[in-house]
């Protein structure tokens, strides 16, 4: 997807050779106009797999979520990593470990909000080791419904999670895929739609 490509060169810091920083418009500050472009991205990408629910994970998953859901008129549901006031009873939960922070959270969503019936839309800000895409697919499947493909934002492609969901024979759609963050340097993967 161009204008993301386009932003991610404007605005993106690279912090290390692993890491890239986009507070500007995803992960701090949110770029409305754009994150509407990146839901129509998504809704047309995924607009022939019988969606009847998209889910995230909160925060910077929202956004890009609620466009998605938006666009291809179905209801999103985000996943919590902590323990709410007034959700107890009747949650779904998968452990997820973070590479990244070395941390373990349990993730949570009310089984009543994913049904047997649903075919669900995995949206993510960025796909980085695939733990988060994974937990949520390990979600869907304990719900008892289906998986119809995950979306991600900004996919750092020479790191695992790619590969990892792609091996279940889900359907990934990755509206940045980034080759390579060496030298402070943003280099994509070479593809015709980006
Ligand atoms: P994984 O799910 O793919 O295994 O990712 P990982 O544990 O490595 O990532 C942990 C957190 O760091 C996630 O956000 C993820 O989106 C984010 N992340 C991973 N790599 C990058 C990167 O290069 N740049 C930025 N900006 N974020 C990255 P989170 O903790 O769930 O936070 P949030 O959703 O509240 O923003
Ligand atoms: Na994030
Ligand atoms: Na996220």
């Amino acid at each position: 997807m161009k204008a993301l490509q386009e932003k991610i060169l404007t605005d993106g810091i690279v912090l290390s050779d692993t890491v890239l920083k986009v507070d500007t418009f995803l992960n701090h500050q949110m770029d409305p106009v754009l994150m509407k472009e990146i839901g129509e991205e998504f809704g047309k990408r995924f607009e022939k797999e019988g969606i009847t629910k998209i889910l995230t994970i909160e925060s910077s998953g929202i956004a890009p979520a609620i466009m998605a859901a938006l666009k291809l008129n179905v209801e999103m549901v985000f996943a919590r990593k902590r323990k709410s006031l007034t959700l107890q009873d009747g949650l779904i939960t998968s452990k997820v470990y973070s590479f990244t922070k070395k941390e373990e959270n349990e993730i949570s969503v009310a089984e009543k909000f994913i049904l047997p019936i649903d075919r669900v839309l995995i949206i993510d800000d960025f796909l980085a080791n695939g733990q988060a895409a994974l937990g949520l697919m390990d979600i869907v499947k304990k719900a008892g419904a289906d998986v119809g493909g995950v979306g991600i934002v900004i996919e750092k492609a020479f790191q695992d999670g790619g590969r990892l969901v792609r091996e279940t024979g889900v359907k990934v759609e990755s509206l940045a895929r980034i080759e390579s963050l060496k030298g402070g340097q943003v280099t994509f993967v070479p593809t015709k739609q980006g």
